[in-house]
């Protein structure tokens, strides 16, 4: 096996010694990095550290997936990544051989998919397999960036003594994945005490973008990113709560929610009402992060009501549409937007599958346009009928539903789409469209949590 260069993260204990009083170690410039599975993650991860200047060798399973990524034609949606790629082909490699990266690459990031199980605890397998996959007395860095429990590293840890183990976990958004990797809020590097000089090396990758570099233990950056996302979810769930009774009493949740982000403790962040998150990682983090609890011994009660608040929220467009169209049988429904949020394909938990079901379930006949997410939908959304345009959505229908805020919504002729509907009514599951122009241009205008502004009675 030959190796471009190899960090030296045996030597553990003097090595620690060496970097507290100031490492005399000779790094390469540019290190390079292996990747192990090119989904979502994978793939920005290769793309950044290629576009910061490393070689890359990024490894799959899947042929057809390494084939293509390797024509330079991408399976997902982000912005700029094609670019990205594009623009760093030179130092980026995509195999399915893993002899290929452990040759070439010390530094491994393990990015694949920890999907939920039935029960909703992660699903390790592929993990396991990628640490099945190499050589027992192997002297690599693992680097896992895929979310797993709590726990997780340290199993690993025991089953591979010779290697050595940082959690590093990824907290990139979709459609702003790029830019967060780039700048970084915080990077969370979590190791046993004798891995601290892998923590190290992985920790100087990061150093140059910025962010602060929170060095921990194994389970604490574990810990990090479920309790990340589950209170995000969390604030998600409690505002729209908050909309919720707004809608009762009258008041203006974006005017409640502007009051409170005020205060530096709450920060504006996060506060958006809707019809529920979605995605990849809240529904199933959250869900994770209860079972893991669960399984701990201990009852999580608030994240219960932070999911079923979710599920709530989505089914409560169909109540407010009922109100103002009675029985939804034969009623024709525009989905405006599909995906889980805007910029992305992406439509896991997407809040459109749930809501969609529901209208159908109810009888009305759905139809849809999402600018980038319908090709992936048309097979989750068998009896929706998707359209080219949101005009040709809109034309004769007897509601629109805006579930997702992809900014061309704000671009349509809302005057003219309003002649063509059989009913000019929208329910704005973002609160994202202006109430007042919504109003002038003749439509029947109804958010989340905003009953004063711009409703008026049909
Ligand atoms: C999230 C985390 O933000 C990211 O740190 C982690 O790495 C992966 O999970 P992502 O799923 O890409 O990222 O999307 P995000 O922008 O966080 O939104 C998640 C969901 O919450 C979306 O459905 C969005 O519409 C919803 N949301 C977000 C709200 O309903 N209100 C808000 O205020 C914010």
């Amino acid at each position: 096996m030959s190796r471009c260069w190899a960090w030296p993260v045996r030597a553990r204990h003097s090595r620690q010694t060496e970097l507290k009083a100031g490492s005399k170690i000779e790094k390469p410039e540019k290190t390079p990095i292996g990747v192990i599975g090119v989904g979502w993650v994978g793939l920005v991860t290769a793309a950044c550290f290629a576009e910061l200047g490393h070689p890359v060798f990024a490894r799959d399973v899947v042929e057809e997936k390494v084939a293509s990524l390797s024509r330079g034609e991408l399976t997902i949606y982000e912005p700029g990544l094609a670019e990205m790629i594009e623009r760093n082909a030179e130092r980026l490699e995509f195999t399915t051989d893993i002899e290929l990266v452990l040759g070439r690459a010390q530094l491994l990031f393990v990015c694949v998919d920890t999907p939920p199980t039935y029960s909703g605890d992660a699903d390790l397998s592929r993990v396991r397999s990628v640490v099945a996959d190499l050589p027992a007395d192997s002297d690599h860095v693992l680097v896992m960036k895929s979310t797993v429990p709590a726990g997780t590293g340290e199993t690993i840890r025991r089953d591979l003594p010779d290697m050595a183990y940082v959690s590093c976990p990824e907290f990139l958004k979709e459609g702003t994945a790029i830019e967060d990797f780039l700048n970084p809020d915080r990077v969370v590097v979590g190791a046993t005490a004798e891995d601290a000089d892998a923590a190290e090396a992985v920790a100087e990758l990061y150093r140059p973008l910025g962010g602060e570099i929170v060095m921990t233990d194994t389970s604490s950056a574990e810990m990090i990113k479920l309790a990340s996302n589950a209170y995000l979810a969390t604030r998600i769930s409690f505002i729209n709560e908050i909309a919720n009774v707004c809608d009762e009493v009258g008041a203006d949740v974006g005017e409640v929610a502007r009051g409170m982000g005020l205060d530096e403790r709450i920060g504006p962040h996060f506060l958006r009402p809707g019809i529920g998150f979605g995605g990849s990682c809240f529904p199933k983090d959250v869900n994770a992060l209860k079972l893991l609890a669960g399984n701990s011994g201990y009852h999580f009660q608030l994240l219960n009501s932070v999911i079923e608040v979710n599920e709530l929220q989505k089914r409560r467009v169909v109540s407010k549409l009922s109100r103002h169209l009675g029985s939804l049988v034969g009623k024709r429904v525009a989905l405006l937007g599909l995906a889980f949020k805007p910029e992305t394909d992406d439509m896991r938990e997407a809040s459109s599958l749930v809501l969609s079901a529901r209208l159908r379930g109810e009888g009305a006949d759905v139809v849809a346009f999402d600018p980038v997410a319908m090709e992936k939908a048309r097979t989750l959304l068998p009896g929706v009928e998707m359209k080219d345009t949101a005009l040709k959505a809109l034309e004769n229908s007897d509601a629109a539903v805006l579930v997702t805020e992809w900014p061309e919504f704000r671009e349509i002729d809302w005057a003219g789409a309003a002649a063509t509907m059989r009913r000019p009514l929208v329910i704005d599951g973002r609160n994202y469209l202006d109430a007042d122009q919504m109003r002038g241009a003749g439509l029947t205008y109804e958010g989340i949590g905003r009953p004063g502004v711009g409703t008026e009675t049909e």
